[in-house]
């Protein structure tokens, strides 16, 4: 295939009419203690990583443009989500669990009334195959539902009786939550933060994530009408300007964060009063397949191609170092490659489409050095046109044989590259586990039960989730969510993530008749 393709780069009249984005997307307005204002500062535009050719030449597309706020505004939302949890007495975190709920039903309902509207912006600006993103909106709506549903059952805990006291046990809010969600997923990961954040009772900041943004503008009105001034505040801009005075303030009650551990780093070490600082975070990983001697070569060539490749590999899950058994590495080299042929490239509206253009352009030199550095060290690209790019394609690329003088080894490449490692004796993935600096999951691909069981029982305390037989994923999000070591602290699936937005908090108090009396009263079961 010839990767400077007309369909790589199109006449924007050629493009089926349902998916152009006609008009720029700018906004003009912001939300500020519960008013709407217009934007006369700084704005930041927006283009897309989808080209366009424009009479024969090709051209970046800007598809809209977003408010650049200064420090003094980050403050004043700051303010804004201080006052409107006032100590824990404002009105949202007063209100009871209940209450809370219904005014984010309210919100969700707004919020599925703009779906092909928020879909159509996203896929303009992170590239993500449509379908995919219609999964990712639907997904969004089910984890909210599942979180409010989990959280009513169980706000309120048993009443323990011991000794003749009895203690009542709810879970109240922490205060100010900055949320801040990732490119890859910046509808799920950042929404699936702010709605259990809201739903304790807490305020919250958030701040979108350097793509996937525009949506952002949909949703001012509907947190305005939905939930009282204050509670949540929407701040764009430069994270470097923006998050270095909300640490330092050291008003921050609670950090959920979804980027790389050196972010999370840097920004912790700002609040001058770490110990108060809850913190939720989804990090870095770099997610191994082991394939063993007895596995399925075609199925389990498919998986980790679907695993390594889904959204050009732009997943913290995503499978990004393969290790498979030299007694069949060659059959699954030979099923690989015919494979990764048939790999639709193109556009992301495209039925079946599964390599896009890649979010962040600036990227491709970065994978393109790392290719470059393992064909240094004796690896070989197996695929044509693998370590090739046009624009801000990244055509996907197999490499082999990769070994730990690479830093394909080591790197987490967030990107299509497909690095495998030939091994004799399982001990190579063990120990490659053992050493990594992350551990959020791991898929091994067998047949033979006490190998397996043997696998799990040598990694499980490596890593959160042994997948096997198919890829690592989040999903389905029931499961727990986490990680080990860099990749993770704390639990993102609904029926966990409310609880690290709030406190367990106690009343305890003698048996008699006043606990009868007040017990139901703090139950929320009578007036
Ligand atoms: O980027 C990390 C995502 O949370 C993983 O979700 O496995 O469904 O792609 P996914």
């Amino acid at each position: 295939m010839k990767l400077e393709n007309e369909e790589f780069c199109l006449e924007e009249s050629t493009i089926p009419p349902g998916f152009r984005l006609d008009t720029p997307q700018d906004q003009n307005f912001y939300l500020v203690e519960g008013r709407i204002l217009p934007w006369k500062g700084r704005v930041i535009d927006v283009y897309s990583p989808i080209h366009i050719k424009k009479s024969g030449k090709i051209t970046e597309k800007k598809i809209g443009s977003y408010p650049s706020f200064t420090r003094a505004q980050v403050l004043s939302a700051l303010k804004a989500a201080l006052s409107a949890y006032d100590n824990g007495q404002g009105r949202w975190p007063a209100e009871p669990l209940t209450s809370r709920a219904k005014a984010i039903n309210k919100f969700l309902d707004q919020l599925a009334g703009k779906k092909k509207k928020i879909i159509k912006k996203l896929m303009w600006e992170i590239a993500k195959p449509y379908v995919e993103l219609e999964n990712e909106f639907e997904r969004t709506m089910e984890f909210a539902q599942t979180v409010i549903e989990t959280a009513k059952k169980n706000d309120v805990e048993v009443r323990k009786r011991e000794k003749g006291i009895i203690g009542f046990v709810r879970h109240e809010a922490f205060g100010v939550a900055l949320c801040m969600g990732p490119y890859n997923y910046p509808f799920f990961e950042t929404l699936s933060l702010v709605i259990p954040a809201l739903l304790m009772g807490n305020t919250v900041i958030v701040k979108p994530p350097k793509f996937g943004l525009l949506f952002f503008q949909d949703l001012l009105k509907d947190f305005r009408d939905c939930f009282p001034p204050g509670t949540v505040n929407v701040i764009f801009g430069d994270s470097e300007v923006l998050i270095p005075p909300l640490m330092e303030s050291g008003d921050i009650n609670i950090f959920a964060f979804i980027g790389t551990s050196q972010t999370a780093n840097e920004l912790i070490s700002l609040h001058p009063k770490k110990n108060r600082l809850q913190t939720l975070l989804g990090l870095e990983a770099k997610n191994a397949a082991v394939v063993m001697a007895d596995a399925d070569c075609k199925a389990s060539v498919k998986e980790v191609l679907l695993g390594a490749l889904a959204f050009n590999g732009q997943r913290c899950a995503a499978l990004k170092i393969v290790f498979v058994n030299k007694e069949i590495v060659e059959c699954f080299l030979k099923i690989m490659k015919t494979e990764i042929a048939g790999i639709k490239v193109g556009m992301p509206w495209l039925k079946g489409v599964r390599i896009t253009p890649l979010v962040d352009a600036q990227r491709i030199p970065y994978l393109k050095d790392l290719v470059d550095d393992a064909r240094s060290h004796g690896a070989e690209i197996l695929n044509p046109n693998g370590g090739r790019s046009f624009l801000s394609l990244f055509y996907p690329t197999i490499i082999f044989p990769v070994d730990s003088k690479m830093r394909i080894y080591h790197e987490e490449q967030f990107g299509p590259i497909i690095p495998i490692i030939p091994f004799a004796s399982i001990e190579t993935p063990v120990k490659y586990l053992a050493n990594s600096s992350f551990g959020q999951q791991v898929s091994v691909f067998g047949q033979d039960i006490p190998a397996l069981a043997d696998f799990r029982d040598r990694v499980k305390c490596q890593v959160a989730r042994v997948n096997i037989n198919i890829k690592c994923q989040r999903g389905p999000d029931s499961l727990p969510f986490t990680g080990r070591k860099d990749s993770a602290r704390g639990d993102f699936s609904p029926d966990q993530i409310w609880k690290s937005f709030s406190v367990r908090t106690t009343v305890a108090l003698r048996e008699g008749e006043l606990a009868e009396k007040l017990i139901p009263r703090l139950s929320g079961k009578t007036g």
